[in-house]
């Protein structure tokens, strides 16, 4: 192609961080693809809202025909609706797909899979799990030959900051929150950042990934932060533990013998000498122990706007390039079905 046409869905935090890479890197990007990337549009809900180095005339409402003329279209909206109807409509017309969203991959990302494998393009969300850190390709392509036993996660930026805060600076949840928020870390709603929900549609991902079987966000047990006290995190500290909201995911027996997995997300005391433990501020890391490879630690930002383009910039150079040089990334509509176990059988 002499060039690839690229629509952009959403222009919030991370989306004005996409337009501005793909603008400002356009010569370098075009090198490492073979092809120009042209951003032909940016679909958003208001045009009224002011954005900070995006060109106007980009912006439409009509995100449908947007996606209809595009080679690549990246999801950066969040929610499942309208993304979900927006992915399978970009899908259908034969597009590839980035999307950070988590919260819509862990609740239907089977039924993303499948389409995208039926029409034989790629679907990539580096992004939907801890920001810039790349961990969604180590686990879906470097570990594919080994066995992976446990995953664990500082995943949630929102409330690592928080905790984090609250134990420093002993500040308490609220006021953290509220500087979260200022910094663009949190979600739009930060109920799902403090009360789990985040971290468990990426644990739910992440399971997936690594366990090679399907895992939505209702089979992730969870538990927040919002019941943590400045002197909860104190306490922690005088017994040489730090308090974090971890995500885990880990093989398991059942009490009846059945082999399988379990995912949760709940406050954990991480004793001061783990790698996790020295993780600040809204930093990310994912903890993960395998047969083969032993222990691994990716560690990164796992929030903000800069931090997460920078992920979907690197799904789009690797889905262009296919389109480029032929070529597909994964596929996961093949899943063995390795049962997620009750929690009781832990
Ligand atoms: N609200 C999320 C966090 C943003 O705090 O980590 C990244 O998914």
């Amino acid at each position: 192609p002499d060039k690839l046409k690229i629509a952009l869905l959403g222009c919030g935090v991370v989306g004005t961080q996409v337009a501005r890479l793909l603008t400002e890197q356009a010569d370098d990007l075009a090198s490492r693809v073979g092809t120009p990337l042209e951003l032909v549009g940016i679909a958003v809900r208001d045009l009224s809202v002011e954005r900070e180095g995006v060109d106007p005339a980009l912006l439409t409402t009509d995100a449908e025909a947007l996606v209809a003329g595009a080679d690549v279209v990246v999801e950066v909206m969040g929610g499942i609706e309208p993304p979900r109807a927006l992915i399978l409509r970009a899908i259908e017309h034969g597009a590839s797909v980035v999307t950070a969203n988590k919260a819509l991959l862990a609740q239907d990302g089977p039924t993303l899979y499948a389409a995208a494998d039926a029409a034989g393009v790629d679907l990539y969300f580096e992004a939907a799990v801890a920001g810039a850190i790349p961990i969604v390709r180590p686990v879906r392509e470097s570990l594919a030959g080994d066995t992976v036993r446990r995953v664990l996660g500082i995943v949630n930026g929102t409330t690592n900051y928080v905790l984090d805060r609250m134990a420093t600076d002993g500040l308490d949840l609220d006021q953290a929150v509220k500087e979260a928020q200022a910094l663009g870390y949190a979600e739009a709603d930060p109920t799902a950042d403090v009360e789990g929900f985040d971290a468990a549609a990426k644990a739910a991902i992440l399971a997936s990934l690594a366990f090679h079987t399907r895992v939505s966000i209702d089979d992730v047990q969870r538990e927040g932060i919002t019941s943590l006290t400045a002197d909860d995190v104190a306490w922690a500290a005088g017994t040489g533990h730090v308090i974090k909201l971890l995500a885990i995911a880990e093989r398991n027996t059942g009490d009846d013998g059945t082999e399988g997995i379990q995912v949760r997300v709940h406050p954990a005391l991480v004793p001061a000498d783990h790698p996790l433990a020295g993780v600040r501020g809204a930093f990310n890391a994912v903890f993960i122990e395998a047969e083969a490879a032993g222990e691994l630690m990716f560690y990164g930002r796992g929030a903000g706007g800069a931090p997460t383009a920078s992920a979907v910039l690197g799904d789009v150079v690797s889905v262009a390039r296919h389109r480029v040089l032929g070529g597909r990334g994964p596929v996961e509509s093949s899943y063995a079905d390795l049962p997620v176990l009750p929690a009781e059988a832990a």
